[in-house]
């Protein structure tokens, strides 16, 4: 009987309890570094952590263990929290996963510690009050994904992040970012198509070229004052089913000799100053739902036909001189040539 009550306390040892003191001491800290919030009330000493039965959409605060007994991941969530990071987090050493969501009251730096933890796979930081600047992760072999939008973030985009060769998706928009975007932020990927969203900083200069050979799921540079080329990113031969936005920046190029690719779905070139007309693929790339030229220098007569009775004339209006279907005819909008 007593055996039984052992061989079962030893299984449970070993498939749920946290295997070290080392990851319970500095949960315990963690709390304390918040202020010993409300919605943290059971971390205490000998609590269950690994196994407290919380699915994320039901609480503000999830852990999960490894089955070695070591926190990997650590999210929390809708919280009020009025604290800095808690950078005790940077003793989990073995931490896969951080999640900190819609938490406006956390405030200050995100340390640079948590560069150290060489196990991270996906660090996601989501509406916060962090400020300072964004962590530069160096030579991380599995991490991911790195989302941390909606934020307080300054400073530049680091460049170490061309280190990181598994990084498919980083999005850091609704930040006040500023400088150039590094070259290879992101890389391609064999499982997802790379995504790459920088919309809503102040991020200036030129789109490096080396972004024309990825083949994007989905790159976001709205609402920057970003200047120069970027056709690159478009392409007859891109694979992915994609979305191109850099609506609201100040780029500058002939959009002629652009060839759209069946599979793009989406773009958005509103509010630039992209020129030349509007090319015969347009009208012939079959994906195409939701494009948006309006707000441009284009000129010259619209392609007729295919795609382009699905369109309204909000996607190609304000522009410096764009006539036929659906907008105004050649004839009536075009000043008459002079003699
Ligand atoms: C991280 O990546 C290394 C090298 O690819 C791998 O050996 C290791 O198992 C990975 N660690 C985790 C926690 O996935
Ligand atoms: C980053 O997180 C936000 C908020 O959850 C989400 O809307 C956005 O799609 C994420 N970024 C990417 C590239 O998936
Ligand atoms: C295109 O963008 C302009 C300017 O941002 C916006 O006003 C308009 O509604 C958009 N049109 C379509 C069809 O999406
Ligand atoms: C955009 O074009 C529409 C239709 O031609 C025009 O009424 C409107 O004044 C223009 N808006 C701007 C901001 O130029």
């Amino acid at each position: 009987m007593s055996a039984i009550l052992f061989l079962m306390f030893l299984l449970r040892c070993t498939s749920t309890v946290l295997s070290t003191k080392d990851d319970e001491t500095a949960l315990l800290k963690i709390n304390k570094q918040l202020g010993y919030p409300d919605i943290l009330q059971s971390w205490v000493k000998g609590f269950d952590f690994c196994n407290a039965g919380n699915a994320l959409f039901q609480s503000n605060w999830y852990i999960r263990c490894s089955s070695t007994g070591r926190v990997i991941d650590l999210y929390l969530q809708n919280t009020n929290i009025n604290a800095p990071f808690p950078d005790s987090i940077c003793d989990l050493t073995e931490l896969e996963f951080i999640g900190f969501y819609h938490s406006p009251r956390l405030y200050g730096s995100i340390p640079s510690c948590i560069t150290q933890l060489y196990n991270l796979h996906q660090i996601v930081i989501i509406g916060t009050s962090f400020s300072g600047s964004v962590p530069s992760f160096y030579n991380h072999p599995n991490l991911t994904i790195i989302n941390l939008s909606f934020n307080q973030l300054s400073g530049t985009i680091p460049s170490s992040f061309s280190t990181l060769p598994n990084l498919v998706q980083l999005d850091l928009s609704f930040n006040y970012l500023t400088g150039t975007i590094p070259p290879q932020l992101v890389h391609t990927s064999h499982t997802s198509y790379p995504q790459l969203v920088l919309a809503s900083n102040s991020l200036t200069g030129e789109l490096p070229r080396c972004y024309g050979w990825i083949d994007f799921g989905l790159i976001d540079l709205g609402n920057n004052q970003l200047s120069g080329d970027a056709s690159f990113l478009f392409g007859k031969q891109k694979k992915a089913f994609a979305k191109i936005i850099l609506a609201n920046n100040e780029f500058e190029f002939d959009l002629s000799y652009v060839e759209f690719s069946d599979n793009l779905y989406g773009f958005d070139l509103s509010h630039n100053k992209i020129y030349g007309k509007v090319p015969d693929s347009f009208m012939t790339a079959t994906g195409l739902l939701d494009p948006n030229l309006s707000f441009n220098k284009l000129c010259g007569e619209l392609p007729k036909g295919n795609n382009m009775g699905r369109f309204s004339a909000a996607v190609f209006a304000n522009n410096t001189c764009l006539c036929g279907y659906p907008l105004p005819p050649c004839s009536a909008s075009a000043p008459a040539p002079s003699p």
